[in-house]
């Protein structure tokens, strides 16, 4: 870059991140400023810490608008998320100070489809409801009708969005558990569908159909609460709602009361609406499984995630193209 030697420039990351990553910065010859706090910053916080970065190495837990941009300095060149949702950037407010905005595709699909089918399985057969129970000493012995779940093969697993992470928890568990699956997109993929050998429906016929919903869209002005009580109703009772995308998608306050009214049979969550707080009446529910936003963390895959991460860096502060762009 111009009058600046590379081992000038300043990284800034918002939070510890996995050695992979912070490591290329070094070698890199960047000056590193890593949060010292095991916590998220604060807007203020964040204001200070990234001034005069030339690059900000953020979290999804890191709402970069342009007050945040401005508070860096026209030096900064790149905001590079250490995820693939980029739903806390504002887009607009980086394309018109061009700065580029790079997010973490590929490398999470295969760990947040695992995680995904595990929550499905966690939740249709009562795994961590029977895991309280024994922990509780509640055990007294086989009994016939104790926690009786729901079989996968021969299902209906409804995805809404296609894309990678949705593409892989359709294969797996079609090929893996035998179920059948449908699909709804604001855009219909027939390559993959031929692929996958998987039919797309309509969303409303999703609904109907599916035993199991999982969800895998962005959020977007589109996607939010694009499941509210009138979906749910629409469901059907012995069904099962999944997400591992963003909270926002659903409608929490709504999520509880059509499982506190038995409207669908359970929900297993990994993200909220209103993170890191979750709807208290989701938590009193025995027909819930609740995660803390962990469905990428592998070690390998948060490993890799810091590499990319660090990859888009050094290619922007070496006067490259980054190489995930967001637009
Ligand atoms: C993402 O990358 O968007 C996940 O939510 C966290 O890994």
């Amino acid at each position: 870059m111009k009058n600046k030697k590379e081992n000038n420039f300043k990284v800034v990351i918002t939070r510890k991140i996995p050695d992979a990553g912070i490591n290329l910065l070094q070698k890199a010859g960047f000056q590193l400023k890593i949060n010292p706090y095991d916590r998220i910053l604060t807007k203020e916080e964040l204001k200070k810490f990234v001034k005069g970065a030339d690059a900000i190495l953020s979290l999804l837990t890191d709402k970069i608008d342009g007050e945040i941009l401005d508070a860096a300095g026209p030096q900064l060149k790149i905001v590079a998320n250490y995820a693939v949702g980029y739903d806390n950037f504002n887009i607009n407010d980086f394309k018109t100070r061009k700065i580029y905005a790079t997010n973490t595709p590929g490398v999470l699909t295969e760990t947040v489809a695992e995680h995904t089918i595990g929550l499905i399985f966690a939740i249709a057969q009562k795994i961590v409801e029977a895991d309280e129970f024994v922990r509780q000493n509640k055990f007294r012995g086989w009994e016939p009708m104790l926690f009786l779940g729901t079989d996968m093969r021969n299902k209906t697993l409804g995805i809404v969005g296609l894309g990678r992470i949705g593409g892989e928890v359709a294969k797996r568990m079609r090929d893996g558990f035998g179920l059948k699956i449908i699909y709804f997109d604001a855009i219909r993929n027939k390559n993959l569908e031929k692929e996958l050998g998987i039919k797309y429906v309509s969303f409303e016929s999703l609904l109907k159909q599916s035993d199991f919903i999982s969800i895998h869209v962005p959020l977007t002005p589109q996607t939010k609460h694009l499941f509210t009580l009138k979906e749910f109703k629409k469901m059907k009772p012995t069904s099962y709602i999944i997400n591992t995308s963003r909270g926002a998608v659903i409608k929490e306050s709504d999520l509880a009361n059509a499982l506190k009214k038995k409207i669908i049979a359970g929900a297993a969550l990994d993200v909220y609406e209103f993170e890191p707080q979750i709807n208290p009446e989701l938590i009193k529910l025995s027909n819930t499984v609740l995660l803390p936003h962990i469905a990428s963390a592998s070690i390998e895959t948060r490993s890799k995630m810091a590499e990319m991460a660090a990859k888009n860096i050094i290619n922007v502060l070496n006067n490259k193209k980054p190489l995930n762009p967001i637009f």
